[in-house]
Parts: C-alpha cells; structure tokens; sequence
C-alpha cells in the first residue's frame, strides 16, 4: 500500500515543518501547502536534509480555493488535511482584524470545501489554549469553559472551532481533532529547522534566544507581582516534536475510527506549569549560557497562569509529551547557534 497522502498547510513554518518531519517518520507522505507569508523557502531545505528526500510543496495561499483543489486533483487521493496556516500575532490581529478574519476563517472554509468535495474525511486543526482565557481552575481540561476572546487572534480560533464543529454536526464525512496547543518551544535536534520569527519577537522563547546570543538587550519579565510562587506568569511549553508527534498520533487515531463524522478536542500540553522565573533557569542550565533579565511592567492582557490537563489526549492518543524543557530549550540554544553564523 502507498503511503497515505497528508497535505499540510502551513508546512513550512514552525510547528508544520517539525510535523512534516514527523509525518515522515511514521510513514505518511506529507505534502506541503505554504504561501510563504510567514516562512521562508530555506526551510525545504532543512526538511531534505532531514527526511531525506524532497518533500513536495505547492506554494499556495490555502484560502485560494480553485488553486487548493488543482493541488488536491494533481496529488490523487488525500487521506488527510492537517491544517496550520494562520495569522498568529495577538497584537497585529488587534491592529488588523479584518485580515485575521480573512485568512483564519478563510483559509479553513477552502480546506474543508475542497476536502469534502474530493471526499477526504481526517481533518486536524490547529486550535490554541488562548480559547480558555484565564481559566479558574487549574490545570484545564478540554471541558473547561470558553472565554470570550481577548484578541482578534483568539476570536478566529473560536469561530474555527465551531465551524469544524457545525460541519461535522451536519453530518457530512468528516472526521476531526481540534488540537488545542499550549506554548510550543524548541527546535529538531538536527538544528536543521526551528523557530524563524519574522520582525521582532514576543514570545517568550525567541527572546530569550535572542537575548543569550547578544541580538538583543536583557529579557524583561513582565511583571514579578502575580499571584504564583516566583510572582511570575506560569505557562505550559511543550517542545515542537512532542507536539508534532500527537498530530501523527490523531491521524492515526481517525484512520482506526470507522465513523465519520466525529470531532474530538484535546488539549496538547505537557501537563506541567513553568513560570518565567523557570523558564530562564532552565535555558542557563540546558545550554550553560547566561541570559541577563530584569522585571518590567506586566504586559497588557496577559493570563496569570494556565496549564493543561492532558488526560484526555494520552486516553485518545496513547500520547504524551516526552521532553522536557530543558530539551527544548537545548535543542532551540542549538538552532539560535545557526542563525547567527
Ligand atoms: C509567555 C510568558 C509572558 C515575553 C501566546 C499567545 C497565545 C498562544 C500562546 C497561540 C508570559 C512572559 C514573554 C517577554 C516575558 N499562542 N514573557 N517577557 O502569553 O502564553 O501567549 O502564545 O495560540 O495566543 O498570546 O506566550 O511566549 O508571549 O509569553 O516575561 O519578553 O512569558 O508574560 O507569561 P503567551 P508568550
């Protein structure tokens, strides 16, 4: 039997090019779908090298429906979509809603067309833990109330949700897993591919990155007064590989269901919270590297703590993540290293 064919939008960025390497690995046949909006094209590269082989990409704004049906016609049978390409910056989307709202919500309405008109049913989508606010009970489960979005960003993750939801709630054939992912870090231990900010960052990791290798000043903890132990904010960061691997996992577990249409939400985290305090220990001790920080203000709209209960997804997906912060942090140090020759 020929590999089954998984067409990956966003493939070339962070998450979607450690998942294509995963796909790879367990004997799917990714095929990349990018429009290079937010990626760039060295990123083949580091994919050849590390599979081995050319992965194919078609270089494609998803939401272009005609343009994602031709590559659905010129690849033959699609076992399954796993759709990443999205706009992300909370606060560009704040600054550009009408844009988050074309190309999150459009870019899913093309894919689940273009899915259902060539009758390819496993579908995973790329939700975030932003959809939980600050939840008031920790860590969350997959039941824990939606919040209303405090960003353009979040809102088009909701609304993703529940059109994934409302078409599989219509009884077409689709099966779905809503991956509601916590903070992903790291890189392939290869440094062949990782993090590539455009501009300059605002999360946490490429900051601190940035900072230990001298392209920019101290980190600034935004704020040491909350109520948690160091006063610190608390997050859950997940190394990529772990969450590349549950998408594998999710293929997987849709290819064992017969039944379409089904829809599963999971929480992909570590199950572990880690404050910022944290965080920058765990950079010094994993590469040996000194980061100069000091405490700044908070940040506006900042949650004071969130982790997840990841019971359900190691229940669906015989899944859990399996590096540790450290690694991650390692294995980022690493990848930074290459950016700056
Ligand atoms: C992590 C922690 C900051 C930078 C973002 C998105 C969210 C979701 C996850 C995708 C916080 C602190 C950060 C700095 C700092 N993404 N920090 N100094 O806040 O969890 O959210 O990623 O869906 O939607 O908003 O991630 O990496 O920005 O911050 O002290 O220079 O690091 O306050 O506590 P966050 P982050």
């Amino acid at each position: 039997m020929p590999n089954p064919k998984i067409i990956v939008t966003g493939g070339a960025g962070f998450i979607g090019s450690h998942t294509v390497v995963s796909l790879v690995e367990n004997g799917y046949e990714p095929i990349v779908v990018d429009d290079f909006s937010n990626s760039k094209r060295s990123v083949l590269d580091g994919l050849s090298a590390i599979c081995g082989r050319k992965i194919p990409c078609f270089e494609l704004d998803c939401a272009d429906r005609a343009g994602l049906d031709r590559v659905f016609r010129e690849t033959g049978p699609v076992a399954g979509v796993i759709h990443f390409a999205a706009s992300k910056a909370v606060n560009e989307s704040l600054q550009k809603p009408l844009l988050y709202y074309r190309n999150n919500l459009g870019g899913l309405l093309s894919v689940l067309e273009v899915m259902l008109a060539h009758g390819t049913r496993d579908l995973v989508f790329s939700s975030s833990c932003t959809v939980y606010g600050q939840p008031e009970k920790l860590p969350v489960t997959e039941s824990t109330p939606i919040a209303a979005a405090s960003s353009v960003y979040g809102a088009t993750k909701q609304i993703c949700e529940k059109i994934v939801e409302d078409t599989v709630a219509s009884g077409a054939p689709l099966r779905a897993t809503l991956l509601r992912y916590f903070n992903p870090i790291g890189a392939h231990p290869s440094a062949r591919i990782g993090e590539l900010p455009l501009g300059d960052p605002q999360n946490l990791a490429p900051v601190i990155l940035q900072s230990a290798a001298g392209l920019r000043g101290p980190v600034q903890i935004y704020g040491d007064d909350w109520s948690t132990p160091d006063g610190t904010c608390i997050r859950d960061y997940i190394h990529v590989l772990d969450l590349a691997a549950a998408h594998v996992r999710s293929l997987d577990f849709m290819a064992r269901r017969p039944e379409a249409p089904m829809v599963e939400i999971l929480n992909v985290g570590t199950g572990r919270g880690t404050s910022v305090r944290e965080a920058l220990d765990a950079f010094e001790r994993a590469t040996g590297q000194k980061v100069a920080s000091l405490v700044g203000p908070r940040r506006a709209g900042d949650i004071e703590q969130i982790y997840a209960c990841v019971d359900k997804s190691a229940k669906v997906l015989g899944w859990r993540a399996t590096r540790t912060i450290d690694d991650a942090m390692r294995d980022a140090w690493r990848w930074q290293q290459t950016l700056r020759a």
